[in-house]
């Protein structure tokens, strides 16, 4: 199959890899000709991770004879089966990218977005609703299963068949939702967790290091196993509604504390990883190689929870 990524950073570049990896001829485009150079360095960076964590991406010369760079949709989208866009999260810069990739894509082309929370369905027109899906994917989308596929209101059975086939044959965990809500389910529980977290430690209840240690050696093994609604089924009913009546947890019901900490960290140039230092400090290790050694870190897991039986290379 002949497959156009529009948009090639963080999630771009990925998708083209993952694609490409699995056989793919893959069209990877942005407007910004660094941006591709860049993406190519980070895909080979990306096969050699996985070599290293004893995956066989098959060979650097293979999967990237796989991928054309360009920098016009227009030349790049003939004969395509699949678009998928990662470009900004901006309602006109998607709103734009569809318009091309609609006039320029044949029509029997499927065009899928990566949105994180924009209804495209709301914002973009074409002249295929029928053919128009969020296909939304985690970084990086080369290690992590999961994607939300998600239908719009013109949305054919037959793209969302379609699009899961392809999803499920590379060994990805496409998840179907019934219906756009912004944030999807992932991102709306990571946004619960993140306004209390952020809360207790800007009020300077717990350490950093006291909150990722309890969460790793509790949730972090139970997560995989149960889900957080099945967990809720094995501690009782009755317990859930007891916690929830309990007068003596207070949750933080504003983002107030969370953002007041943050904008003091940005002030001060503590931005995570990429600067060296946010909650906690890297000690002058590069991002790359911090991103490297996460990245083991989740195959490694990854393998576990698939019974080694799919490797995501
Ligand atoms: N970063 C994540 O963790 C993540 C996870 C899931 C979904 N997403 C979503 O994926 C999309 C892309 O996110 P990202 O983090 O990869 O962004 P990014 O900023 O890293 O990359 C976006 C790329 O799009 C290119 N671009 C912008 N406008 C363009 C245009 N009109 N034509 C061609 N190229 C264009 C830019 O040059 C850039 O290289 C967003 O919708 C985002 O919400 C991101």
């Amino acid at each position: 199959m002949d497959v156009l990524v529009v948009g090639a950073g963080t999630m771009g570049h990925s998708l083209a890899q993952v694609f490409a990896t699995a056989g793919h001829q893959v069209r990877l485009t942005d407007q910004d000709p660094e941006c591709l150079e860049r993406a190519l360095r980070f895909i080979r960076a990306n096969l050699q991770t996985l070599r290293e964590a004893g995956i066989d991406p098959g060979e650097d010369a293979v999967v990237l004879g796989r991928i054309r760079t360009s920098t016009s949709i227009e030349e790049a989208a003939a004969d395509v089966a699949l678009a998928i866009e990662a470009v900004f999260e901006d309602a006109t810069v998607k709103r734009e990218v569809f318009t091309l990739l609609d006039r320029h894509c044949p029509p029997h082309a499927i065009l899928a977005s990566n949105t994180s929370y924009l209804n495209i369905f709301e914002i973009v027109a074409t002249s295929r609703p029928d053919k128009v899906i969020i296909a939304h994917w985690y970084a990086p989308p080369h290690i992590i299963p999961l994607v939300d596929v998600v239908k719009g209101p013109g949305t054919s059975r037959d793209t969302v068949h379609r699009v899961v086939g392809w999803l499920r044959e590379m060994g990805k965990h496409p998840v179907v939702l019934k219906k756009f809500i912004p944030g999807f389910i992932v991102n709306r529980i990571q946004r619960a967790i993140g306004r209390e977290v952020l809360s207790l430690l800007a009020r300077g209840v717990f350490d950093p290091e006291e909150i990722d240690e309890a969460v790793r050696w509790s949730l972090g093994i139970r997560l995989p196993v149960l889900g957080v609604v099945r967990r809720i089924d094995y501690a009782g009913v009755d317990l859930a509604r007891n916690v929830l009546r309990n007068p003596s947890i207070h949750l933080a019901d504003t983002d107030d504390d969370a953002r007041n900490l943050l904008e003091e960290m940005i002030a001060e140039g503590r931005l995570g990883v990429k600067s060296g230092r946010g909650f906690f400090d890297y000690c002058g290790r590069a991002p790359e190689e911090l991103m490297k050694e996460r990245d083991l870190e989740l195959l490694k897991w990854l393998r576990v929870m698939d019974g080694g039986e799919n490797d995501p290379g």
